[in-house]
């Protein structure tokens, strides 16, 4: 099979901004997890295709808005999640829960703040919905809803997302590399023996089971015996976990989200967000399994979390050192490349991308 992105796809600004119009703003996008938005005025924030992005609790109900200022254009919300209200930090108009400004310093010094300008200034809305704890956004001229989009992927989504326990570790970096290559480097274990022969080498690819389920796609593999026998002795720690699986599985939620789980005992959700053509804002967070009560032994499962963390955080080390060296020089090769059957769910990501940026021009992706 060969690929089917071509080469000069991974480094040109004009891909970027035509993959933001025809990939990027036609998906339903994650932004946050339901759990960080549970108190009134609670918010999360995301630059999604390039547009800045805030979700906030208004008295229960969220609601989603271009995180832009009517005013003269700054950010309004401009931490990754917090508390406070949709104010904007440069001259202190506020915003409610419909996107209007109704706290306005100094009001009477604007001649032509009248009702129906007041209406103008309203944020501009996007969709909210969500599966299991995962939320999503998409603009308003998406007619596609979240289920659909999610399709086969949806159910595995909303239970692995429902499983989610304490967070035990958050890191954001700065990769100099196109998203997508990045995106594809989760795809395939192909790479596992070369690029990570000491901290991968637990997984048992061979046994893996690829499923490609529209878009999306998943995988499903075993571990070696030694690590299944050392997760034994502890598993009974974990009994009740809602997601039980036998060994190590990944789910792409295209284009550019990933969740992970060994056992369903812990969870990894990775958000590859494209700041430029060689760009990408890399977030991961690792989440213990939510258990039925109270755990007796909080301090261990804390434990086994962080070493889980440090684990993949040397794990995407090496990919990114991997993927900055495919970066460096992307756009010289002259032909498509050719992939495994290894390699199937990174022929299924080329194929869901051409049709979404071959889709440009029609009616939907
Ligand atoms: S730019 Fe937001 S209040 Fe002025
Ligand atoms: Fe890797």
């Amino acid at each position: 099979m060969q690929t089917s992105i071509r080469p000069d796809e991974y480094c040109s600004p004009e891909v970027l901004t035509a993959e933001q119009r025809s990939v990027l703003r036609r998906v339903w996008t994650f932004i946050g997890l339901r759990r960080d938005l549970e108190k009134h005025l609670d918010y999360v924030t995301r630059d999604i295709a390039g547009v800045p992005i805030v979700v906030q609790n208004f008295d229960g109900t969220l609601h989603a808005f271009e995180n832009v200022c009517s005013h003269r254009f700054s950010r309004i919300q401009c931490d990754p999640r917090g508390n406070r209200p949709l104010q904007c930090r440069y001259h202190g108009w506020t915003y409610n829960s419909e996107g209007l400004p109704y706290g306005i310093p100094e009001r009477p010094r604007f001649d032509d703040l009248t009702p129906e300008r007041l209406q103008s200034l309203r944020l501009t809305r996007w969709q909210l919905a969500s599966t299991g704890q995962m939320l999503f956004v998409a603009p308003t001229e998406l007619t596609i809803s979240l289920e659909d989009f999610l399709g086969e992927a949806g159910p595995q989504v909303a239970a692995w997302s429902s499983a989610l326990g304490t967070e035990v570790d958050r890191s954001e970096s700065v990769i100099e590399c196109n998203w997508k290559t990045l995106v594809e480097n989760t795809l395939e274990a192909y790479h596992v023996p070369l690029v990570h022969p000491k901290t991968f080498d637990w997984m048992d690819a061979k046994r893996g089971v690829c499923r490609i389920e529209g878009v999306h796609s998943s995988f499903t593999g075993g571990v070696d015996e030694k690590l299944a026998n050392r997760f034994r002795k502890v598993e009974s720690l974990f009994r009740g976990r809602p997601v039980s699986i036998d060994g190590y599985a990944h789910q792409l939620v295209f284009p550019n989200v990933t969740l992970a789980t060994t056992w369903g005992a812990t969870f990894s959700l990775q958000v590859f967000e494209p700041l430029g053509p060689a760009s990408t804002r890399f977030t991961t967070t690792v989440y213990l399994t939510r258990t039925e009560g109270e755990s007796p032994r909080a301090d261990f499962l804390e434990m086994f979390g962080k070493s889980v963390a440090e684990g993949n955080r040397a794990i995407f080390e090496e990919d990114r050192v991997a993927c900055e060296r495919v970066q460096s020089v992307a756009g010289i090769a002259r032909s498509a490349g050719i992939l495994s059957d290894e390699e199937v769910r990174v022929g299924a990501f080329h194929q869901a991308y051409r049709s979404f940026r071959d889709a440009e021009s029609g009616d939907s992706p």
